[in-house]
């Protein structure tokens, strides 16, 4: 395999607003990623992904710069980390099209999150829906990202990519595209909804008391996890004791991953406590930890013109990465003029 410079990669999609599932799973860790100094760290907000789906315009724009906002509040450095959005730099809908020609039908057909989108109605999704995959891989591998920071429930996406990677350097007999490591690490790599323990926090969940977003204030913080579903058992000491209890795991997960520890040593502290009890130290924890997060993305959302500046610097970083990396895939592939 040939030496790949350490480098990072991933993005979010400027659908609606942001999770503390996003925060946990993606967000806190890119800046951990970012601070630790041994990769670059390139951070997308994946705006051509978000619109597979229908975006109203004006909401597409101004999530996109809340989400901007949402990066840099949580501590994402646009001087230690190139951040932008993904349709100011064409070399990724660039590459995904040679990606859609190396991908197969098939393997776009077993991703879970296209059964689940596209569900029942699958003849009226958009193509762009059935290709997002496609996108994704070339997000990545325009960067030669050789570690990317996801959540669970990104890991088939990421394997695709791994295939997809694989398969052209095997047709083009090359070595030129990396194997990306998926980086699904710590205690919430799969936050869970509030309200039910076997679904994922999501945006796009129609109860809104199933998700903390990162701009609630702390009262309904504090609310949304006072009436979190819980069963009616004291927590146990030991993580095994959670097996079975789904939303107990998930409050001690969220837990551990705000107070930066782990499970174990969540239980070690508060094993036996009934929930009346625990739920408003994680209350206060979470209010804590969100409080000056939301605070700062209300700052910045207040100067989008700062907001597109950030992002016009950062897309001119990436696409100094990325035009020679895609310049470099056209020759393999036989372009003239490339
Ligand atoms: P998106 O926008 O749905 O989510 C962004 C990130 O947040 C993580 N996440 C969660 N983690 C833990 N618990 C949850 N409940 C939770 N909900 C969301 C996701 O795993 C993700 O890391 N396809 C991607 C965006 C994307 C991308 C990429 C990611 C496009 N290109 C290239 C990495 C690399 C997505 O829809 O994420």
């Amino acid at each position: 395999m040939a030496a790949f410079t350490p480098r990072v990669f991933s993005g979010i999609q400027p659908s609606g607003g942001l999770t503390l599932g996003n925060y946990l799973g993606a967000m806190k860790r890119f800046v951990t990623m970012q601070d630790e100094g041994k990769f670059e760290t390139v951070y997308c907000m994946v705006d051509l992904h978000a619109i597979t789906v229908w975006q109203d315009p004006a909401a597409l724009t101004r999530a996109t710069r809340e989400l901007c906002a949402g990066f840099i509040a949580a501590g994402v450095d646009p001087s230690k980390s190139i951040l932008f959005n993904q349709s100011q730099v064409a070399e990724h809908a660039q590459l995904a099209w040679i990606f859609n020609c190396v991908a197969r039908m098939g393997w776009m057909q077993r991703m879970t999150q296209w059964k689940d989108k596209a569900g029942k109605n699958s003849q009226n999704a958009s193509l762009g829906l059935f290709a997002y995959p496609a996108l994704m891989a070339a997000d990545i591998l325009v960067y030669h990202a050789t570690h990317v920071p996801v959540g669970e429930d990104q890991k088939q996406h990421l394997e695709l990519t791994r295939d997809i990677a694989i398969k052209f350097n095997n047709d083009f007999g090359v070595d030129f595209f990396p194997e990306t490591e998926p980086v699904i690490e710590g205690a919430a790599t799969r936050v869970m909804s509030l309200r039910d323990g076997s679904k994922k926090m999501s945006k796009s969940d129609p109860s809104d008391m199933s998700r903390i977003n990162l701009i609630d204030d702390a009262d309904t913080i504090a609310q949304k996890i006072r009436k979190a579903r819980t069963d009616p058992d004291a927590l146990p000491s030991e993580v095994d004791g959670l097996d079975d209890r789904p939303e107990a795991r998930n409050l001690v997960n969220i837990y551990a991953a705000l107070a930066e520890t782990t499970p174990e040593a969540v239980l070690a502290d508060h094993g036996g406590s009934q929930f009346s009890a625990f739920k408003p130290e994680l209350a206060d924890l979470a209010v804590n930890k969100l409080a000056p997060i939301s605070t700062e993305m209300s700052r910045l959302m207040e100067q989008p013109d700062e907001i597109d500046r950030i992002l016009g610097h950062g897309a001119e970083q990436a696409r100094a990465l990325a035009a020679p990396i895609l310049k470099k895939t056209y020759e393999i592939v036989g372009m003239v003029g490339a």
